[in-house]
């Protein structure tokens, strides 16, 4: 199959959390299962100039205030092989892309002009593919700001009267996160290009505004989220942030699929950024990258004190308000009244970040580093014991299975992907990869992790059992990318009918004109 992944993040080019990861490994997993695919990516300023060639030629972009110019470079995806490279092709506009960051700056955290940001770069998908005359079987969208080219694809492009070449061309459009939709003024509507009777037709208008999110999950042929828990939770009022009646709506076309993880970069056995190698047979190493840890950050050489570790974006949705809140949240009493030491790197939101930095200044166990530091984040999952996730809500969660991997045990919330990849410890047995709560407090975060820290004291060899049992756990990609395939052929049987694995179904011009 030919796949066109479309996405505003893929490392090593752009990332600001999980999405970023998620894209490139399905990308390199379809890829080896013999698939065509291509990823497209704004060319953001801070994407290294150095590895990019220019498509030669200017690229015209129909928007609704006429036609824009566009240059287009490109890359192999590192880590792609040369029989099947993944090819990936940055979309050039000096005006929205050419600024520091993705979605904002500090100063401004979400761009003014992102609804035309990312409508320019999702109309400029399908001259992308004119261009390289390429065209995809299928389009796979990833969240909010990718959410316009399966609206283009259905409104503009696989219509009579269209440029053409998208007829056999299904969309999947997938859910990282439900919380950020990309809702603006309706006042942008009009640079999209799109007619006002798309406007309503395709599902934008939200409560007098325009919402991406929406529109996208309405045109998309097939929808999923990255866990199958959180598909289930998405569809019920507490989680669904007020699309949870589209996603029920939807529901026959919409699903949940578990992310893997990368294991030719987080694995204890051949990490390139920890000092000391270790696996479920031999933890020696976990010890001595314990010890880089503690030395990293300034904390006694201790082997016997439990070390919890935190990386993670510092926003509502990761619980840091009931952990660092001021006067409430728990960190505080946890590192006082625990014998513990705890780890932080994160970057976020400026109470928080300042929060936490005032409380490494008070507390001698605990340390911390505001920042993005792709080392340090693997240091930290090597070498805690535990690691704390109490998220708010949690699509899949990508760090857990990452410090499962590495016998570090999670210590979260009991929501979204955690279900899908972590047992709670029981006592009794010793059964369990980690340790789970409920409700969301303070009180919750605090009585977890002092579960814990007592199983650490008083019962090691659970710990020891449960980390060998989380070692053993298979989150490879291969079984989630057979199951995207899966996916996309429905997606392909959906609109064009059964087309077998060549696309030569009934033509979508004849469905929709
Ligand atoms: P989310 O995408 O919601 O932030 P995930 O657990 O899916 O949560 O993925 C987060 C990814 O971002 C992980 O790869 C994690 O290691 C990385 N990450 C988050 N914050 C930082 C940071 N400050 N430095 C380095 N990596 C980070
Ligand atoms: C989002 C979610 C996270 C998920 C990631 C990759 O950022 O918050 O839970 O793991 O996307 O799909």
């Amino acid at each position: 199959m030919k796949i066109l992944m479309v996405s505003s993040e893929a490392i090593p080019f752009a990332k600001t959390g999980g999405l970023s990861d998620m894209v490139t490994a399905l990308s390199l997993s379809l890829a080896k299962l013999g698939h065509e695919v291509k990823i497209v990516l704004p060319r953001y300023y801070s994407i290294d100039r150095g590895t990019q060639q220019l498509v030669p030629g200017a690229m015209g972009v129909p928007m609704g205030g006429g036609e824009e110019w566009s240059a287009v470079y490109t890359a192999p995806l590192p880590g792609s092989k040369e029989k099947n490279p993944v090819q990936v092709y940055f979309i050039d506009h000096e005006i929205y892309f050419g600024r520091d960051g993705i979605y904002g700056v500090p100063s401004e955290p979400d761009f003014i002009d992102n609804p035309r940001r990312f409508s320019f770069f999702c109309r400029a998908v399908f001259q992308l593919c004119r261009k390289i005359s390429w065209f995809p079987d299928v389009l796979h969208a990833h969240d909010w700001p990718a959410a316009m080219a399966p609206v283009y694809l259905k409104f503009a492009e696989r219509v009579s009267g269209s440029l053409g070449g998208f007829e056999k061309t299904a969309s999947v459009f997938t859910i990282h996160n439900l919380g950020y939709q990309g809702i603006y003024s309706k006042d942008n509507f009009d640079y999209t290009g799109l007619g006002w009777d798309v406007f309503y037709n395709a599902g934008f208008e939200d409560a007098g505004m325009l919402n991406l999110l929406k529109a996208g999950l309405y045109s998309a042929d097939k929808l999923n989220t990255v866990s199958p828990n959180y598909a289930e939770e998405t569809k019920t009022q507490a989680h669904g942030f007020r699309l949870d009646g589209v996603l029920r709506y939807r529901s026959a076309d919409y699903t949940g699929i578990l992310n893997g993880i990368d294991t030719g970069i987080w694995n204890p056995m051949k990490d390139k950024y920890i000092s000391a190698h270790f696996s479920a047979k031999n933890m020696a190493g976990k010890a001595k990258v314990k010890e880089e840890l503690q030395k990293e950050f300034g904390l006694p050489q201790d082997s016997s004190a439990p070390l919890v570790g935190m990386v993670t974006r510092l926003t509502g949705q990761k619980g840091v308000g009931e952990l660092f809140g001021p006067t409430y949240g728990s960190a505080w009493a946890i590192c006082r009244e625990m014998n513990l030491q705890m780890v932080l790197l994160g970057s976020g939101e400026a109470w928080c970040e300042n929060e936490v930095l005032s409380l490494a200044s008070r507390l001698s166990n605990f340390k911390a580093v505001i920042g993005f530091d792709e080392k340090l984040s693997h240091l930290i999952e090597a070498g805690s014991d535990f690691f704390l996730m109490p998220s708010r809500y949690e699509p899949c969660g990508l760090n857990q299975m990452y410090s499962l991997a590495y016998g570090t045990l999670p210590i979260v919330r009991r929501t979204g992907g955690f279900v899908d990849t972590i047992e709670n410890y029981n006592e009794a047995t010793g059964g369990g990869t980690g340790f789970m709560f409920d409700n969301l407090s303070p009180v919750s975060i605090y009585n977890t992790v002092g579960w814990a820290v007592w199983a650490w004291y008083n019962c090691r060899e659970h710990i020891e059992a449960m980390r060998t049992r989380a070692m053993k756990l298979d989150f490879s990609w291969e079984k989630s990318a057979a199951k995207y395939v899966e996916l996309y052929d429905d997606a392909r049987t959906a609109v064009f009918g059964k087309t077998g694995n060549s696309g030569s179904g009934t033509a979508a011009s004849d469905i929709f004109s």
